[in-house]
C-alpha cells in the first residue's frame, strides 16, 4: 500500500523556485518528470538507472489474540535519485536508514510498495517472470557478509558458475575455462577452482563475490557495504579491484557504506538517507566541500582528518537522541528531533527534494552553508 506524500511548501529561499507559489510534492515530482525528459535529451539518452519516489514499506502487525494490522516499517519512503552508465553513486546514513532496501528493491528482489524504477529507459517496477529472469543477467548485486553469501557446502567453481547455470548459459569456451577466467581477473588462483569457502580469507571471499557478481557481465551493481567486513589493508585491494573492472566493463554501481572515506573515494555522486528518505544528493566533491543539509553537516563533521591543523580546528556535531522508529516517523521533517535548526515550520512541512544548485538536491526547510572538511 502506497502512502500518500504529505503536501509541503519549498523553501522561499531556494534558488530553484521561479515563484512565490507554493510547491506541492506532487507538482514537483510532476516538474520533475517533464525535468528529466528535458535532460535526457540534454544528456544524449536516458541515465542508466533513474528512481522515481521510491518507496518499500514493510506490513506489520500486533502480535494480540487476534491478529491486527500495525504500522507498517516505512524503510524506504520516496527515494529518488539517477545514475549513469559507468558512473558509482555512493548511498549513505545511519544503520538502519534503507541503504541495503533501496539496493534490494531497485534490484527487484523486494517487491516496492510504490514509485518507478526505470533501467536504460524501461520502466522495470513490476516486471515479471522472464522478462524479470532476463532482467537479473543486467543487474547483480554484492553483499556485505563475504562469509554468510557463500555457500560452505559449494565449491568455488560451482558458486562462480551458478549465475549461468540458473541463467541456462552455455559460455563460450565451456563453464569451467570461464570460471577459472573470472577467478583469475579478480586475483584468485583458478587451480583452487574445486575449494571451498572455509579455505579461503575474507577477502579472497569478497572476490569470489565479485567474481559470481561480475560473470554475466552486468550493467549494475548494487555493492552493499562490500568492504565493511574486511581488515583496512584488505579493503583497499577490493575497492582497487571494483574501480578496475568498472573501467574495463563500463559497469555502474550503487555503492554502500557507512565508511564516508571509501565512499568519498570511489562516488561520483552521493546520497545522503536518514529515516528512509533522501536528505541531500550532489556530486561527490560538491557534497563533501559544500554540504547544506543539517543532517550531512553531522555526518561529515565526524569523519577523521588526516591533516592535523585542519582537525584542530573541526567542530564535531555530535545528535542528540536515537533513531526513531520507521514506524512512527516524526511529523513534517523526519530529522528534526535531532535537528540544531529545527523549529516550528520542520514539525508542521515535509521537506521536498529541492535542487538548490544545478545537480544538487536537498530535503531541508532551512538549507545552510557550511564548510566541515
Ligand atoms: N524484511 C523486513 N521486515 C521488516 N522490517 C525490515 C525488513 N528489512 C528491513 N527492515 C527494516 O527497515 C529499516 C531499514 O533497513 P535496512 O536494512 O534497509 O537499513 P540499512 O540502512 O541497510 O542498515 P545497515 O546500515 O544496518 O545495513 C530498518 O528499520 C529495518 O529494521
Ligand atoms: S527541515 Fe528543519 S529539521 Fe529538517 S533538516 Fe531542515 S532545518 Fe533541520
Ligand atoms: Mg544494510
Amino acid at each position: 500500500m502506497s502512502t500518500p506524500t504529505p503536501e509541503a511548501s519549498v523553501p522561499s529561499s531556494s534558488s530553484a523556485q521561479p515563484s512565490d507559489a507554493p510547491i506541492t510534492a506532487a507538482s514537483a515530482a510532476a516538474a520533475r518528470t517533464v525535468a528529466d525528459a528535458a535532460a535526457d535529451k540534454a544528456a544524449g539518452g536516458p541515465p542508466l538507472l533513474r528512481l522515481t519516489e521510491l518507496t518499500k514499506h514493510f506490513p506489520q502487525f500486533r502480535q494480540t489474540l487476534v491478529k491486527r494490522p500495525d504500522n507498517p516499517v516505512r524503510a524506504v519512503d520516496g527515494v529518488s535519485f539517477e545514475l549513469r552508465k559507468g558512473q558509482t553513486l555512493g548511498l549513505v546514513g545511519e544503520s538502519g536508514c534503507g541503504k541495503s532496501t533501496v539496493g534490494r528493491t531497485l534490484l527487484r528482489l523486494l517487491e516496492p510498495t510504490s514509485g518507478k524504477i526505470e533501467f536504460e529507459g524501461r520502466d522495470i517496477t513490476h516486471v515479471s517472470g522472464n522478462e524479470l529472469r532476463m532482467l537479473r543477467r543486467e543487474m547483480q548485486m554484492i553483499f556485505q557478509d563475504p562469509y554468510g553469501s557463500l555457500n560452505p557446502r559449494q565449491t568455488i567453481g560451482s558458486i562462480i558458475a551458478a549465475p549461468f547455470e540458473i541463467q541456462g548459459i552455455k559460455p563460450e569456451g565451456g563453464t569451467r575455462k570461464t570460471v577459472q577466467d573470472l577467478m583469475a581477473r579478480v586475483g584468485l588462483n583458478p587451480e583452487h577452482y574445486n575449494r571451498y569457502p572455509h579455505e579461503f580469507s575474507g577477502g579472497q571471499r569478497q572476490r569470489i563475490g565479485v567474481a559470481r557478481a561480475i560473470a554475466l557481465r552486468p550493467k549494475l551493481i548494487v555493492c552493499d557495504e562490500p568492504v565493511s567486513a574486511l581488515d583496512v589493508s584488505i579493503q583497499a585491494q577490493v575497492v582497487n579491484l571494483l574501480e578496475d573492472i568498472q573501467t574495463e566493463q563500463q559497469l555502474s554501481y550503487v555503492f554502500i557504506a557507512h565508511d564516508l572515506s571509501v565512499v568519498r573515494h570511489i562516488s561520483d555522486r552521493v546520497v545522503v538517507m536518514y529515516l528512509g528518505k533522501l536528505m541531500e544528493e550532489a556530486d561527490r566533491d560538491e557534497l563533501y566541500e559544500q554540504p547544506r543539509h543539517p543532517y550531512t553537516h553531522a555526518l561529515l563533521s565526524a569523519v577523521p582528518v588526516p591533516d592535523p591543523h585542519k582537525g584542530q580546528k573541526k567542530e564535531r556535531i555530535l545528535l542528540k537522541g536515537d533513531l526513531p522508529s520507521p514506524q512512527n516517523p516524526p511529523s513534517g521533517c523526519v530529522f528534526r528531533t535531532r535537528c540544531p535548526k529545527a523549529v516550528e515550520k520542520c514539525a508542521a512541512e515535509v521537506p521536498v527534494r529541492t535542487e538548490i544548485a544545478p545537480n544538487h538536491f536537498v530535503a531541508c526547510h532551512f538549507p545552510e552553508e557550511r564548510q566541515v572538511l
